[in-house]
């Protein structure tokens, strides 16, 4: 068995403790937002939140989370969008769109650490969500518009 917090509600779930969190997401709670990619905390596809901090949840035995509080892209915004998740929309990032929510939590967990992040924060934080389909720019692109209200960064 394990409890722990999802998307603001508390969960008991019947599994091994060693499961990884990401298929208690995926089977056990139905919240397939959250992805699989690599399984080996490569590619950030699975990436959550764990009390605030971006987690791959791949790797993560549920076990380890006994307690604590997880976000998935199905909880991140609280009244409506994320301004992260409306940014996206905005920029148009997303193209087969398999790696988007990670990408989005892992920029989530930058922006609450460092609300107005330089290229080089954005770099260091988001160098670890690979995506095959090269959005790279334009994920960069809708974290400036969250941050600062355009894309090239120039506060509007
Ligand atoms: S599936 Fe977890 S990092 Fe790739
Ligand atoms: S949008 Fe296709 S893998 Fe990133």
């Amino acid at each position: 068995m394990a409890s722990f917090v999802v998307n603001g509600t508390t969960v008991l779930v019947d599994v091994d403790p060693d499961t990884p969190l990401l298929w208690v997401l995926r089977d056990h709670l139905h919240l397939p937002g959250t992805r699989f990619g690599c399984g080996a905390a490569l590619c950030g596809c699975c990436t959550v939140h764990v009390d605030g901090e971006a987690r791959r949840s791949c790797l993560l035995p549920v076990g380890d989370i006994e307690g604590r509080s997880v976000t998935t892209i199905e909880g991140l915004g609280t009244d409506g969008l994320h301004p992260l998740q409306s940014a996206w929309l905005e920029v148009d990032v997303a193209q087969c769109g398999y790696c988007q929510s990670g990408q989005i939590m892992q920029a989530a967990a930058l922006l609450k650490a460092i609300p107005q992040p330089t290229d080089q924060d954005i770099d260091d934080a988001m160098t670890g969500n690979l995506c095959r389909c090269g959005t790279y720019q334009r994920v960069r692109q809708a974290i400036k518009l969250a941050a600062f209200g355009s894309i090239d960064g120039v506060p509007r």
